[in-house]
């Protein structure tokens, strides 16, 4: 598994930490109001777990699923809903769960989606940032860390499927992802 990695940028220690914070800022911030976490899976699962354990209120739980078209490790923009949500986000102060934001396509679209069904409100939290990439302008509410424009698994995030229980995200090496096929070259 290590021989794909390049490096390690941001350790489990370093994550647990800045997603204690975020949870104290959300409770912070969403006190008397009606939370509903939705994650996008699978990339926020690992995330949302843990964000979720350091949110000292009540909140609701859902997930959707959505799909750029393909395992290619680049975003099309194009944006299908694979699985919908279970509950309804009318009058609920809706909070986007994500694991990262590349070129904000996915997120732009998601945001709008759920405003158009009367979420009272719509607020993004990402774990990871990667602002270089950005293609249009998404509004990101809480963000955990700003990394530089390279591939990263680890911690939710995949690569062709595999790699999302690391604990930590890490930088794949240059190669390993360039490759058409969309499978791990060892
Ligand atoms: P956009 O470009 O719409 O895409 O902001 C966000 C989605 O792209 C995927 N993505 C990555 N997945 N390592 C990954 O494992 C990465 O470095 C990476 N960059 C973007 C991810 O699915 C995210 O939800
Ligand atoms: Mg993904």
């Amino acid at each position: 598994m290590k021989n794909i990695i390049k490096e390690i940028l941001l350790t489990e220690d370093q994550i647990t930490a800045r997603i204690k914070e975020l949870g104290r800022m959300i409770t912070e911030d969403y006190k008397g109001k009606n939370l509903m976490l939705v994650g996008i899976l699978k990339g926020a699962v690992i995330f949302m777990a843990e964000l979720a354990k350091n949110i000292d209120m009540p909140v609701l739980m859902d997930f959707m699923a959505v799909s750029s078209y393909g395992k290619s490790s680049t975003s099309t923009g194009i944006v299908r809903i694979v699985k919908d949500l279970d509950c309804s986000v009318e009058d609920k102060d809706i909070l986007i769960v994500e694991d990262i934001i590349d070129t904000g396509l996915t997120l732009s679209y998601l945001t709008d989606n759920l405003k158009k069904r009367r979420a009272k409100s719509v607020k993004i939290v990402t774990l990871l940032d990667k602002p270089e990439r950005r293609k249009t302008e998404v509004p990101v509410d809480y963000i955990g860390f700003k990394i530089p424009d390279e591939f990263v698994v680890g911690y939710g995030l995949d690569y062709a499927e595999q790699y999302r229980n690391l604990p930590y995200v890490a930088a794949l090496k240059e190669g390993v992802y360039s490759s058409k096929t969309d499978n791990v070259v060892f």
